[in-house]
């Protein structure tokens, strides 16, 4: 017989209301290499089922009963809408009308009843190869899409801090301040490929002022503030949250909570709430760096500072988090060059 352990780690979920077919294909499953296999008897345990986990393959008898196979099919494309998930539909009379049913519901493929067995696992095959190589793709083209992201917010900061290592700081920073206001993990996950890019729009500030060893006069502070509207420029009107979430950073992470900040001068929850955690995460990195025209606070000086601005420059609720025990211990070993 052949063997799927390719694909051993699959979810397949089969949905048939005989128990002598669902005990037929989970004895033929579990031969073929497959650890994972749920099933259901009728069209709304298996709606529970597919909302419970997202399967990778779905075998779903055309006739359950009264009930409506169609509608379990409808169901997982509602669900999964980004999701490739072969469906196979198992059937003995494959009249022409249930084909076309089946087909406008969503289904992938036919198996006919009484099964050829050599048939299912070759079908299973074919259909869990082309899911396996699809999610393969769509993972480089995400990671292609943060790798461009960083190596943007890279091409920025060289033109300010020669190591580029400021701006991936801020992200843990960020990432970990927001583990402590409670973030879900996906907003945590954008927080840390965003904040980076908090300062982008510092590529199209000049060098003479970017540069500029002495303090700026303000025509010159003037043109540097404009590094949060240039940057949002380059993050506006992108289809992707992550940059989405960047381009409200690097628009608002120089706003203050009291109001007296730039561009808009928004005030205190007027201001995206990554706007008022980059503040806090950025402010707290600057001061303990060595600059050319100054050298680093030690940890603690700026700590009392963030301290100070509570209600101020930063929101009080992103300081207390900035302030907890927890902001720095549970960093890591890979801040404690700059935490100590
Ligand atoms: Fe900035």
């Amino acid at each position: 017989m052949l063997k799927l352990n390719r694909y051993s780690d699959a979810l397949i979920c089969v949905v048939d209301d005989e128990p002598s077919t669902l005990s037929f294909l989970q004895a033929l499953l579990a031969e073929a290499g497959f650890v994972s296999v749920a099933t259901a008897r009728n069209s709304s345990d298996a709606v529970k089922l597919i909302q419970t986990g997202c399967p990778d393959l779905l075998l779903v008898d055309w006739h359950l009963g009264s009930e409506d196979s169609a509608e379990v099919i409808r169901q997982l494309r509602v669900t999964y809408p980004d999701e490739i998930i072969p469906v196979i539909v198992l059937t003995a009379d494959l009249s022409p009308e249930a084909k076309h049913q089946a087909l406008a519901a969503g289904a992938s493929d036919f198996l006919n009843k009484p099964f050829d067995l050599s048939e299912v696992l070759l079908r299973l095959q074919n259909h869990l190869e082309i899911r396996r190589m699809h999610r393969m793709r769509a993972r480089e083209l995400e990671l292609a899409r943060l790798e461009i992201l960083e190596r943007l917010a890279r091409a920025a900061e060289y033109r300010d801090d020669a190591t580029g290592e400021h701006i991936v700081r801020v992200g843990r920073l960020s990432e970990q301040l927001g583990r402590i206001l409670g973030l879900d993990e996906e907003s945590l996950f954008r927080l840390r490929h965003a904040a980076p890019l908090h300062d982008v729009g510092k590529i199209g500030i000049p060098d003479a002022i970017l540069r500029k060893p002495g303090a700026l006069s303000a025509m010159e502070w003037e043109i540097m503030r404009q590094h949060t509207v240039i940057g949002a420029r380059i993050l506006e009107d992108c289809p992707y949250p992550v940059v989405q979430m960047a381009h409200q950073i690097a628009l608002t992470h120089h706003e203050r909570w009291d109001g007296r900040g730039y561009p808009q001068g928004l005030q205190a929850e007027q201001i995206p709430l990554w706007g008022r955690i980059v503040a806090v995460a950025d402010a707290y990195d600057a001061m303990t760096s060595n600059r050319p025209y100054r050298d680093a606070l030690r940890p603690e000086q700026a700590l009392e500072i963030i301290r100070a601005e509570r209600e101020r420059q930063f929101d009080p609720l992103v300081v207390d988090a900035f302030l907890d025990p927890a902001m720095f211990t549970q960093l890591g070993e890979e801040t404690d060059s700059f935490a100590t």
